[in-house]
């Protein structure tokens, strides 16, 4: 691993290889070869922070934008013209994949809503695997993205993680503690077992059909992994999250793995044989290097609320957080977890300024 001072970085990173397309950056960051400055995306990148996406969003409602070609890569677009960060990612849901396993989704104004919730032998089995013959929107969006940009910018796919997915699945709302997938796990642990088997296959055929449409990365989201014991992580997530990967990896494709409050699981996410880890705030990156290793490449971290400090702020945390990973190019920039709504589009464009080390 190349190091070199934090202040010095940008500067002799720049003069070695002049400046990379948005593309390039993303392909040498994964590749561990020498960049100009780190690539930088960020989670929820298109969504309710910023007033066009309401214009849009308010033709339709969320889930029929997700399945609209047209509308769905306009949505994935704004980022780009608005932040100019340098990849795009495919405007979706994680929760999408279930409905064709025979679970409905619906959107409700707190969230998503399963009403017909996995609980016990009986209705786990609605829950079907599922596959895909790439006629899905999703994969239309990303044909279309992928005509849009050309081979200049980073075009990212994604899917949920058999655990996450697991969890709104059998919880059937947005849930604090979790409780109703922990007592399955305590009661009927050969039925969860079950459940996430059948999820990893549809996710791991999800991702083959994103990545056919000519995507760059696709990122596992495991956002509830976190809320597991590590005893727990290592049985009902982790096995999951390898096999989704070891179906994927072959495809030729890097794959991120995100998992929200990672501190006690840190090892076990390296082990999952993901390229990239994405990591929350809690942990300094210097930290987490340690903890990892060298090789795989890191993304993240700052925390979603610090938007709402000033550009000063904002700015000032960036270069912290740049300065963790002294130099180290295995690393995209990104937050912490996805951006809150509410969240001025000023501090947003902060944090790419600073990235790119512009003044704010
Ligand atoms: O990053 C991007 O810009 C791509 C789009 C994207 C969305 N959801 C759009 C969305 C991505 C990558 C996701 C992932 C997702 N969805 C996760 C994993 C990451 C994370 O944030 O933890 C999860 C857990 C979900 C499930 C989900 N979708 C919830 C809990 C909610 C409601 C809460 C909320 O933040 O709104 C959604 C809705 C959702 N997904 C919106 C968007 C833009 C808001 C919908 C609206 O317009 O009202």
């Amino acid at each position: 691993m190349t190091r070199f001072e934090a202040d010095d970085t940008v500067e002799i990173m720049t003069s070695a290889i002049g400046v990379l397309n948005k593309f390039e950056r993303f392909r040498r960051a994964l590749a561990g070869d020498p960049v100009d400055r780190p690539p930088v995306w960020l989670m929820r990148q298109a969504g309710r922070y910023l007033p066009q996406y309401h214009l849009v969003r308010n033709r339709y409602d969320f889930l029929t934008l997700c399945r609209t070609p047209d509308a769905a890569a306009e949505v994935s677009l704004q980022p780009l013209a608005v932040l100019d960060v340098d990849a795009v990612i495919v405007f979706n849901d994680i929760l999408v994949p279930l409905e064709a396993m025979g679970v409905p989704v619906t959107f409700g104004e707190h969230g998503p809503v399963l009403a017909q919730a996995v609980r016990d032998t009986a209705t786990a089995e609605r829950l079907r695997p599922a596959f895909f013959d790439g006629g899905e929107p999703v994969a239309q969006t990303l044909r279309l993205l992928r005509s849009m940009l050309g081979v200049e910018t980073a075009l990212l796919g994604f899917a949920g993680a058999p655990f996450t997915l697991a969890a709104y699945a059998v919880e059937g709302v947005l849930s604090r503690n979790l409780d109703v997938i922990k007592s399955l796990r305590y009661q009927q642990p050969a039925l969860l077992h079950c459940v996430l088997e059948r999820i990893a296959e549809t996710v791991a055929d999800y991702l083959r059909i994103q990545i056919e449409a000519g995507v760059d990365m696709v990122q596992l989201f495991d956002t509830w992994a976190g809320a597991l014991s590590l005893a727990d992580y290592e049985e009902y997530a982790l096995p999951y999250q390898r096999a989704v990967i070891a179906r994927v990896r072959p495809l030729g494709i890097p794959v991120a793995l995100y998992v929200n409050g990672s501190a006690a699981v840190l090892e076990a996410m390296a082990a999952s044989g993901a390229d990239v880890l994405s990591v929350d705030w809690r942990l300094p990156l210097d930290t987490v290097r340690c903890r990892v290793g060298p090789d795989v490449v890191l993304q993240g971290n700052l925390d979603p609320a610090a938007l709402y400090g000033s550009a000063e702020t904002v700015t000032a945390l960036v270069k912290g957080m740049v300065a963790a990973v002294r130099g180290d190019t295995r690393y995209i920039a990104n937050l912490g977890h996805g951006i809150l709504p509410g969240t001025p589009v000023e501090s947003v464009k902060a944090f790419v300024r600073a990235v790119k080390g512009e003044a704010p």
